[in-house]
């Protein structure tokens, strides 16, 4: 049970250990899935600044999918998102009509959408953000309408069809154009937002119209640039696009590729900033629309200046970023070593702990069993005593009879002596053999033999005085008397003085110890052969051998 309890700490140690460790890097509270319809410089710059939006909010995650323009793909990988457990997505649907059900799905099963940059048919969004394309065309067909006199030849390239910005931004200019009677959109084709689609389609116009085109529209920079390059070097179209990336639009105004472009804003910060809003509950704008503006030749360069001290600017501040991540890292590495530290020092002083307190109770449980001994030895020594001594009474009491019956015999014989008397006169034992005792000196060869018996098995514990007497031939009543008569001594006190006589002798002549004398001369205790030793030669053993 005790052991049990030990293992449940050691194991409680070890899970908290586990969840310090664990608590050490921050936890992700939010995941946002962003679904792209294609992958290109401009959603390019959108993810990068998304990515940089999570450096300023911890705890935020951001997983990326890319349909390269198709539509079942964008359905399919929004599905993947809403299955991998994302709390809020973004989204910029291909087409109008065609992505609409797979977002439904994930609105339905409660989670926050936003629409970026394009739109669907389906209400059902939680938010939209993106720049107005309508206004957008409107203003660049104000820019031909100035540029051109409100007189000229247009070619539009669309957009990719049936997508929201390609269907607003020609709304958007041809709107205004048709508003100048000497401006016609003399052709006008779809391409899918890549300069290639550019190409092609400008190749099929210049099929009609080469030679009687002043002016190239293109519903971004890319085919804008596309349709140009179709031109021979010499015609001098007016070209215009959106976009109006540093390193797309903007480059090709300054460098005169471009006539001008639109900017389409990605704020991919604002995009972040509008997702938390969302998630912690905050108030947010259901449209959010992103300012476009012209660039020219005018303010090209000046934009790239300022261009590129953003991207200084962002450079450091990726740096300090992987330096605040190095320094994380190390802090965490710190602490997980100070945790783990912690704990070796726990377990430790645990297990130091628990073999002290084992050692302990070994220590009592030995003091118990020593005690133990010690009171079995005093009793086993004690019923040794007793027992001599009672076999001393018995052979007092035995005589007492002998004595009682041989007066019986006398007076019976003898009724004149006086009763009274003659046990008396008997009960002198010494004095009856008092005249024989001649004789019994003479007896020493009975001594002889008594002490033969006795030292043949001196060692032996359990030799008893009847032992002696049986092998002598004598009963115990005359072992007695005849011992008595001898030797002055009850033949236990003659035998037990003749192995304390041999014990002497060997506590002088040998090198056995204490222990080893007293079960060699028939003890069976060490420490009741230390008492009688005591009591006959005044000193003890020990002192006898120091
Ligand atoms: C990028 C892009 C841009 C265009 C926008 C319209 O994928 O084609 O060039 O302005 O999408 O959604």
């Amino acid at each position: 049970m005790k052991r049990c309890k030990n293992t449940h700490f050691l194991l409680c140690l070890l899970l908290l250990s586990i969840v310090l460790t664990a608590c050490t890097d921050a936890p992700t509270k939010y995941v946002i899935g962003v679904s792209q319809c294609s992958e290109d410089s401009w959603r390019a710059k959108l993810i990068d600044e998304l990515q940089m939006a999570t450096y300023f909010n911890e705890g935020v995650e951001v997983r990326f999918a890319s349909a390269n323009d198709n539509n079942e793909q964008q359905c399919h990988q929004i599905d993947s998102l809403v299955q991998s457990g994302i709390d809020l997505l973004i989204v910029s649907p291909n087409q109008v009509n065609a992505i609409s059900t797979a977002i439904d799905r994930a609105y339905d099963s409660g989670i926050p959408v936003i629409l970026f940059d394009r739109k669907t048919d389906s209400s059902k969004y939680t938010a939209f953000m993106g720049a107005d394309n309508y206004v957008i065309g409107q203003m660049l067909a104000q820019y031909v309408v100035d540029k051109l006199g409100g007189k000229g030849n247009i070619v539009e390239i669309e957009g990719l069809e049936g997508s929201s910005p390609a269907i607003e931004r020609h709304e958007g200019f041809k709107n205004l154009i048709d508003k100048y009677p000497d401006l016609h959109i003399v052709a006008s084709a779809s391409g899918d937002w890549t300069e290639q689609s550019g190409v092609k389609a400008m190749q099929r116009i210049m099929q009609q119209y080469s030679g009687r085109i002043d002016c190239i529209f293109g519903s971004n920079d890319r085919m804008a640039v596309g349709a140009k390059s179709v031109l021979h070097a010499s015609e001098n179209v007016l070209t215009i696009g959106i976009d109006a990336l540093p390193d797309g639009g903007i480059q090709q105004v300054n460098t005169g590729v471009l006539d001008a472009s639109a900017i389409y804003p990605t704020h991919g910060d604002e995009l972040m900033q509008l997702a938390l809003n969302i998630l912690r509950g905050e108030k947010y704008p259901k449209e959010s629309i992103m300012v476009s503006s012209l660039v020219t030749s005018d303010n090209a360069r000046i934009l790239l200046l300022q261009h590129e001290e953003l991207v200084r600017q962002s450079a450091n501040l990726s740096k300090m970023h992987g330096r605040v991540d190095r320094i994380l890292d190390q802090l965490g590495m710190q602490e997980i070593l100070l945790v783990t530290f912690f704990i070796v020092i726990l377990i430790v002083c645990f297990s130091l702990a628990y073999i002290i307190r084992a050692y302990r109770q070994k220590h009592i449980l030995h003091e118990q069993l020593e005690q133990q001994h010690s009171e079995l030895r005093r009793q086993r020594d004690e019923l040794a005593e007793q027992k001599e001594i009672a076999e001393r009474q018995r052979d007092e009491l035995e005589i007492e009879r002998d004595k009682l019956i041989e007066a019986r015999l006398v007076i019976d014989a003898n009724p004149d002596v006086d009763a009274s008397l003659k046990p008396r006169q008997d009960d002198l034992g010494g004095d009856v053999l008092t005249g024989d005792e001649k004789l019994y000196r003479q007896e020493s060869v009975f001594i002889q033999r008594f002490v033969k018996v006795l030292d043949e098995r001196i060692a032996d514990c359990d030799l008893s005085v009847e032992d002696i007497g049986t092998e002598l031939g004598f009963s115990r009543v005359q072992l007695y008397r005849k011992v008595k008569a001898l030797t002055g001594k009850s033949p236990v006190e003659f035998v037990r003085e003749r192995r304390l006589e041999r014990a002497q002798q060997l506590l002088l002549d040998s090198t056995f110890n204490i222990s080893e004398i007293a079960y060699k001369v028939g003890f069976s205790s060490p420490s009741y052969f230390t008492k009688c030793y005591k009591d006959l030669y005044g000193i003890s053993p020990t002192s006898v051998r120091e």
